[in-house]
């Protein structure tokens, strides 16, 4: 007689397998430093910081910012201004977030623990777009500014060939490609020597910038802020979606969690203080740029920050300062956003949604084989993508991973009320629902062409979690081990 018994299921059904969370206990308890197989544990607040404004403060305000000032003429400060606050929404959620949830993986860890597997997944491959795409458009702009700065002291500058990948007509961006393997090699030395040469690099950023707005400030005039507004509020907005750009990074300092001494307190501290002070810093470059330069002037693509202050000063010299300056600073983004890069690929590969060579580290804690693969894979779109593309990549990803992050923070609000939080976002749930909107908002004042970009990568991201993650997740292995217990 034949068995009319189902069969025993050893799997779970598709929808339990999309939502199944990992306990937030578990996720801390997976941050236990190098004896427990980990990360070290050696960052301090400042440490921290530096991470935040060097990962944020990069080619955004040194190249981007003047070929978004033609999308919006003087109101590109307005501009400035919505992507700050969008920016800000976003860097409450994270602020709660990591002082809850201190694991490396960032956005996609506190998926994970709120919204399921899947949505981590889609969180951790739209944060691919955040780092590894960002080093990619940041790289490029380094490669711009040291072409200037040759320019500026000899006269000279590298083969169009060399400058610009096959898509503008050249052969390689090769700048753009060593400048991130020279970041691997920084970080493959060890995150130590690398985060204090990331803060000498900060503090010379920030000071030319100060050294541009000091200079710019004396040749603004009021006639170069009419009309404020010529392209209207669409053209801030669009404008805004683009400089985005400039503001991301501060959550770089969430990926640095599990090396960090006093996450909870340190890290809502770190991310707080890196947005504002880049704000301010940003705010006044822009109104000092266009209030130095009429506006009009930046439609050739040409004009850049050096550019204005050889117009004010009648000499190079100033300009030769902050070029000089601005290769350095760049360096330091590509720098720290890569790192950021490889800590996320090294949390999402110990939920095993990624294969385990990403999540090996040697007896430094470095995570060696994760940062040669990331970096070559990098410098490749480094040095083959243009810059525009590379950048509107980077936000249209980075906005849904955030706008994920103040869901998050709704769901563990509701869920889980009795965890500790060393920072409250103030004004929720009000506050995150609008971070949410902020983020929608942004996106949808973007190219249709980004979002067919956007919707390709979805599309890719879901077809390997379908085909590999899915199936070879730690919390696939738990499941099972559960229904056969
Ligand atoms: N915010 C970073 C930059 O502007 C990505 O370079």
């Amino acid at each position: 007689m034949v068995d009319q018994k189902a069969p025993e299921r050893t799997t779970p059904a598709l929808r339990e397998r999309l939502s199944r969370r990992k306990p937030i206990e578990k996720l801390v308890a997976e941050t236990n430093g190098p004896e427990a197989g980990g990360l070290r544990r050696h960052l301090g607040f400042w440490h921290l910081s530096m991470i935040g404004i060097g990962a944020t403060m990069g080619t955004g305000i040194f190249v981007v910012l003047g070929e978004a000032v033609p999308v919006a003429g003087p109101a590109i400060i307005l501009s400035f201004v919505l992507a700050g606050l969008t920016a800000l929404f976003s860097a409450l959620a994270y602020a709660e977030m990591a002082g809850m949830i201190p694991a490396s993986g960032s956005a996609y860890s506190y998926s994970y623990a709120t919204m399921g597997e899947f949505m981590a997944w889609v969180c951790g491959w739209c944060l691919m777009l955040t780092y590894g795409v960002s080093v990619a458009a940041i790289g490029v702009g380094w490669g711009q500014y040291i072409n200037e700065f040759l320019y500026l002291t000899t006269g000279l500058t590298l083969p169009q060939e060399f400058l610009v990948g096959p898509m503008e007509g050249g052969v390689m961006n090769v700048p753009a490609a060593i400048v991130v393997l020279l970041a691997m090699f920084a970080l493959l030395a060890g995150v130590r020597e690398s985060t204090r040469v990331n803060a000498v690099m900060v503090v010379i950023k920030v000071a030319i910038l100060v050294m541009f707005i000091a200079i710019a400030i004396t040749a603004v005039e009021d006639g170069n802020f009419a009309p404020f507004m010529p392209m209207g509020m669409a053209g801030v907005s669009a404008a805004g979606a683009t400089l985005f750009f400039s503001y991301i990074g501060f959550d770089s300092v969430s990926t640095a969690s599990e090396e960090s001494k006093n996450p909870q307190r340190d890290l809502p501290r770190a991310i707080m203080f890196s947005l504002i002070l880049v704000t301010a810093v940003y705010c006044l470059v822009a109104f000092t740029a266009v209030g130095a330069m009429n506006w009009t002037r930046f439609s050739d693509g040409e004009t850049t920050l050096a550019g204005i202050l050889t117009v004010v000063t009648g000499t190079p010299v100033w300009a030769v300062v902050f070029a000089g300056g601005a290769v350095l600073a760049l360096a330091s983004v590509v720098l720290v956003v890569l790192y950021s890069q490889t800590r996320i690929l090294y949390a999402m590969s110990r939920d095993r949604l990624i294969p385990g060579v990403f999540s090996k580290v040697d007896a430094n804690g470095t995570p060696r084989a994760n940062t040669v693969i990331t970096s070559v894979f990098i410098a490749a779109l480094a040095g083959l993508v243009p810059l525009g593309p590379l950048a509107d990549a980077t936000s249209i990803g980075t906005l849904f991973a955030f706008a994920l992050v103040n869901v998050a923070v709704l769901v563990l609000r509701r869920t889980r009320p009795d965890l500790p939080r060393a920072f409250r976002v103030p004004g929720a749930p009000v506050t995150p629902v609008l971070g949410v909107f902020a983020c929608a908002f942004l996106m949808f004042s973007m190219a249709g062409s980004v979002w067919i970009a956007f919707g390709a990568w979805l599309a890719l991201g879901l077809v390997i979690y379908f085909g590999y993650g899915m199936r070879r997740s730690a919390l696939e292995d738990d499941a099972a081990a559960e229904v056969r217990a």
